[in-house]
């Protein structure tokens, strides 16, 4: 047991308990209610970081919410009616006999009871406000729990924490770079780092054998419930080893942030290949908590007259029980659909008479017996079909499913899933150099070298992974291509010729010059793992000072402009802003 006494108090508010009847105690903290009991009589609840005790303040005080005090009183039992078995503390009250103000306040900018919802831009400018509400005190507590677990597993398993800078020359995580001028070399820039990625490689050629750190990234991106501009990464890297061996390692961190968490150790991680993932849920981090997966129905229709589905690739998800969905929800969406990129989308409803659909009159008798064995549909439920490219229809059915069915991320227990396979190449793009997939050091799966010459380019599966959990992805990581010419062979086939693979990763090639052992690493969000142990939607919550989803920052004001002699120390002129 921590002792949290000090030169100012004995014990912590939300600490005392039944067996410390009759002791004297001095508390600090902040007023967090008070009820009136009579002229002379009030009753004061007390709140630090460990929780609340009821005061019982005889005479005159002016004590108002949010005033810090110090208080010296006795430790009694509450009569038995009065207990409060929501509270810790709720058996025990301190009667008090010294009160002090040891700051007044003002009143609060908003309650700070979890039950008033409190406009964003207000909660963050007053971040030191709303960081006293009890969530945000235990949000910040798990996060500290899962970086000390995170830690640990990391060290017990040999790896060392190393520093990398934070002023880099661009990385290439696919992001914008955040940049800041150079004073000395004016019209430079340096950027601040999308991960340590390249670093980390480095500490490979380095001889560090086993690197990690929890590692500030900084992304110029647009934010969302998983994304902030600043977010905390663990980074890791190993040399002589595999794909499994980082697979074990990072699971085993994984697990322990967890069980410090809930205090229950998550099993072993299943594993999917990115071809089952987008097949079965059309997405390379599948929510597997709930069903609706994607079901195969070109046979089906192979032979159809029905022209939307004469296509590469016809795919469908029931939706059980979805029978009643309203004609306005359904035409909602269809255009939903569209505006992901489908041509359309075929609904039909499983009544006792057939498929209700106005499609279903194109359909034979065998083909609509076909669909419904197919799809193990059930009256009262409602089938959703997309014809397309096969990417195409797994992708649109992928986002569909989640609409209709995703359960929210905190809830039905933590899934944790491996998705291996991945392919080397996203896409092509209209120069038709393949796009990487992860980033353009990851190793092409043994198997499928020989198609990078002349090959199927899409075809070609990679050594990279990601971890998911609850349909969110957690991390990605990959084994690394460690051979010079074998490098410079990828960048060729990106269309980054040998002088500007030589300008953006001149370091990194060269280093690949005296002796680069294998070697293969992982990065997991904290901002992620953390916002899902402590149960938020958002990972705005468990971070300290987030920015709103604009990315600015109500409690420092941050963007701000600087003035003209500070932009003409770094020979910066400021366009006007655009029409
Ligand atoms: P990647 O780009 O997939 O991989 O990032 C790894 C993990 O970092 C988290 N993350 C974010 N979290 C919050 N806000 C953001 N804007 C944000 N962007 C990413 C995610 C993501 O899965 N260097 C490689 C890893 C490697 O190959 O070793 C990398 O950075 O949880
Ligand atoms: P159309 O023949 O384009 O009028 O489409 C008839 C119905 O089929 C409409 O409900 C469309 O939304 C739907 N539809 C059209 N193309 C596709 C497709 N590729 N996949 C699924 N549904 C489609």
């Amino acid at each position: 047991m921590t002792d949290y006494s000090t030169s100012m108090r004995t014990d912590r508010c939300g600490d005392l308990r039944v067996g410390d009847v009759g002791r004297t105690v001095t508390l600090c903290g902040w007023v967090d209610r008070r009820r009136e009991h009579g002229e002379h009589l009030a009753f004061v609840d007390l709140r630090d970081r460990s929780g609340v005790v009821q005061l019982v303040v005889d005479g005159a005080h002016d004590l108002r919410s949010e005033f810090v005090l110090r208080v010296t009183g006795t430790v009694r039992e509450r009569p038995a009616d009065t207990a409060n078995d929501a509270l810790a503390t709720g058996a025990v009250e301190v009667d008090a006999q010294a009160v002090e103000v040891l700051a007044a306040a003002e009143p609060p900018p908003f309650p700070l009871d979890e039950r008033t919802e409190v406009d964003e831009v207000l909660r963050l400018r007053h971040r030191y406000v709303d960081l006293r509400r009890p969530r945000l005190q235990r949000n910040l507590e798990v996060r500290a729990r899962v970086n000390s677990a995170v830690r640990g597993a990391m060290e017990e398993q040999g790896f060392i924490e190393v520093e990398t800078p934070m002023l880099v020359a661009s990385t290439p995580e696919g992001a914008r770079d955040f940049v800041v001028p150079s004073r000395k070399e004016p019209g430079s820039f340096y950027a601040l780092p999308q991960s340590p990625q390249i670093f980390k490689q480095l500490c490979m050629v380095g001889g560090v054998d086993r690197y990690y750190q929890i590692a500030r990234c900084l992304r110029d991106e647009d934010l969302r419930a998983d994304r902030q501009f600043e977010f905390m990464q663990l980074d890791a890297e190993a040399s002589f080893v595999s794909q499994d061996d980082v697979l074990a390692f990072i699971s085993h961190a994984v697990a322990a942030a967890a069980e410090a968490v809930t205090g229950v150790r998550p099993g072993e991680i299943g594993r999917m290949s990115w071809e089952e993932a987008m097949e079965r849920y059309g997405s390379d981090k599948p929510d597997v908590r709930f069903g609706m997966e994607l079901v195969e129905l070109t046979d089906v229709f192979a032979g159809t007259e029905f022209r939307a589905f004469q296509a590469p690739c016809t795919k469908g998800i029931r939706v059980p029980g979805g029978a009643d969905t309203s004609r306005n929800r359904l035409d909602d969406l269809t255009e939903r659909c569209k505006r992901w990129g489908a041509k359309g989308l075929v609904w039909m409803r499983v009544t006792p008479d057939g498929l209700d659909s106005p499609v279903a009159k194109f359909l034979t008798d065998d083909e609509q017996a076909g669909l419904r064995t197919a799809m193990e549909a059930e009256v009262g439920d409602l089938l959703l079909l997309v014809a397309d490219e096969r990417r195409t229809a797994r992708h649109i059915l992928g986002l569909l499913r989640l609409e209709l069915g995703r359960p929210p991320v905190t809830e039905g227990g933590l899934h944790f899933l491996w998705v291996v396979d991945f392919p080397l190449f996203e896409a092509l793009d209209e120069a038709g150099n393949p796009i990487p997939a992860h980033h353009p050091f990851t190793m092409p799966h043994e198997d499928d070298v020989h198609l990078l010459d002349g090959g199927d380019l899409l075809a070609v599966r990679s050594q990279a992974y990601d971890l998911v959990l609850n349909g969110w992805e957690l991390g990605s990581g990959s084994v690394r291509i460690h051979r010079r010419e074998v490098q410079e062979r990828i960048f060729s086939l990106l269309g980054i010729g040998p002088e500007e693979a030589q300008a953006k990763f001149g370091f990194l090639l060269d280093a690949f010059r005296y002796g680069a052992p294998p070697h293969a690493g992982f990065a997991f969000g904290m901002d992620r793992l953390t916002a899902i142990l402590a149960g938020e939607e958002n990972i705005r919550e468990v971070i300290a000072y987030p920015k709103t989803q604009s990315g600015a920052d109500p409690l420092t004001d941050a963007p701000t402009p600087i003035d003209d002699r500070h932009l003409e120390e770094l020979g910066l002129r400021v366009l006007p802003p655009a029409e």
